[in-house]
């Protein structure tokens, strides 16, 4: 058993909980993920490790409650134990290579997975510039963190709420139209956020990474359900991944197929709320 140790409500929809998983901090790296079952009759998921701490030995994951089993794990209090907690699972991301000037690009949930990696990048002696969106200011995230290992530290909502008006790409396009030397750009977000980050550097040949955590479901490569067309090629981002080549994903095949699954979520979900009286 796993226990929660703390816990914080980032906003409306979003949730930390660090857990004692002493086994997996002690050999975690930036990108990994773990496997979470929080009781017997919990289905087991993923979720991308938002931070390690191997002296104290705890794990950090942040997500948004977007299904029956998030909404579970976020009314978890501390001192409440997760049933299973495995991992590290995942290829880590690259980060101990100095590549020069990386872009960290965080959208919504996707900037708590961006934190430790981006976070690598730094210490490896690569210059870190991070953009940090959302849709409205509420739903930015990370934001002191990102900004303490950032040389150069950009938000941006689309309501304009905070920071720049408009999304990642506006600003990520206006510092490659600059003319800035970029050498590689990681980005974790919404998929069409990451389709557009590719989009956005595909032209100017800048190598891009983006991390399709959020496509896997039982993170076993059993389930199918995280394929994704890579340069021609099936790939499951949970075994081959999470992270690929931002220019090799076929973003539109994958948010087709995403889509498949909205009616059997909407009906878990709002059975689940049925029986909690609607609320957490
Ligand atoms: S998450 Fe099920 S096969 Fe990858």
């Amino acid at each position: 058993m796993y226990e929660v140790l703390d816990k914080n409500i980032l906003n409306e929809i979003t949730k930390r909980l660090v857990v004692q998983a002493p086994e997996i901090a002690r050999v975690c790296k930036p990108g990994q993920f773990v496997m979470i079952r929080i009781n017997e009759t919990g289905e087991r998921f993923p979720l991308t490790v938002a931070d390690f701490d191997r002296k104290k030995g705890t794990i950090t994951i942040t997500f948004q409650e977007v299904g029956k089993s998030t909404r579970l794990l976020g009314s978890l209090s501390v001192g409440d134990k997760i049933l299973d907690f495995t991992g590290p699972l995942g290829k880590p991301s690259p980060t101990d290579k100095v590549y020069g000037t990386v872009v960290a690009v965080g959208g919504g949930c996707g900037s708590a997975i961006v934190y430790p990696v981006a976070r690598a990048f730094k210490e490896a002696g690569n210059k870190l510039i991070v953009i940090n969106g959302a849709r409205t200011m509420d739903l930015l995230l990370y934001r002191e963190e990102l900004e303490k290992i950032s040389d150069e530290f950009y938000e941006t909502t689309d309501d304009g709420t905070c920071g720049t008006h408009g999304f990642v790409t506006t600003v990520l396009g206006d510092l490659i139209k600059e003319g800035r030397k970029i050498d590689l750009v990681f980005a974790v977000g919404p998929v069409p956020m990451m389709k557009f980050v590719a989009k956005t550097t595909e032209e100017a040949k800048i190598h891009t990474l983006v991390s399709l955590n959020s496509i896997m479901v039982d993170g076993t490569g059993m389930c199918g359900a995280c394929r994704v067309s890579v340069g021609g090629e099936m790939k499951f981002a949970c075994v081959d991944g999470p992270e690929f080549d931002g220019h090799k994903v076929d973003f539109n095949e994958l948010m087709a197929r995403l889509n498949a699954y909205v009616d059997e979520e909407a009906v878990s979900n709002e059975k689940w709320a049925h029986e909690h009286g609607g609320a957490e």
